[in-house]
């Protein structure tokens, strides 16, 4: 069986990340290729060495507002990764479009909210100072526009009374470790219908 090549950015903690990487055994039909981030300091990096996958940082702090210059640095170890698909898992900066079209159709993202809805950051904030009673996270393709692309996944929580943002945090976080590997393995295998986890 040849197994698809899955090269995963991030930029801190990795949380979302170890999900991925545990998911991918047995009859899974993805490997992890490589772990890469902006961020030297990134507590995801420790992890994915101690799970045996290659790690790499690019940090895009020398290249200031050069995006284009940061990014051919960045897609050097995803080139020689030879991934297959790459997978966003809280990767904090935003990706030009050059970037994001040599990837098309093979690159998602996790979004802490229920796209459309709340693009971009505080999104448990915003969830609820509307007022939403419920709230939770998609994985999308990624396409030029940030937090767009079609969706492939949403899963759901309830606002309670009482939440705040860091409760909220927390609940769609549980979600994100279920939803992101379930979207990951059906993407890999082909199949692009949205799912739902409520
Ligand atoms: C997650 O909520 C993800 O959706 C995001 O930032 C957080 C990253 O967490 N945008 P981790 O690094 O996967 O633990």
């Amino acid at each position: 069986m040849s197994f698809k090549r899955v090269a995963i950015l991030i930029s801190g903690g990795g949380s979302n990340m170890v999900s991925l990487v545990q998911s991918m055994t047995g009859d899974h039909p993805a490997r992890p290729c490589l772990v890469l981030s902006n961020q030297a300091d990134a507590g995801g990096l420790a992890k994915a060495e101690a799970a045996g996958v290659p790690t790499a940082v690019v940090d895009h702090r020398p290249y200031g507002q050069d995006r284009a210059a940061f990014e051919a640095e960045l897609i050097k170890p995803i080139l020689e990764s030879q991934a297959d698909i790459v997978s966003l898992a809280g990767f904090m900066l935003v990706l030009t479009d050059g970037f994001v079209s040599q990837f098309q159709g093979r690159m998602l993202n996790i979004h802490p909210s229920l796209l459309p809805k709340y693009t971009g950051l505080n999104t448990h904030a915003r969830a609820l100072a509307a007022g939403d009673a419920e709230h939770g996270c998609t994985v999308h393709e990624v396409t030029a526009v940030l937090d767009d692309g079609p969706i492939l996944g949403q899963a759901f929580v309830d606002v309670d009374p009482g939440d705040t943002a860091a409760t909220l945090a927390s609940k769609v976080l549980v979600q994100e470790h279920k939803l992101y590997p379930q979207v990951l393995r059906r993407y890999a295998a082909g199949d692009r219908k949205p799912i739902e986890l409520r």
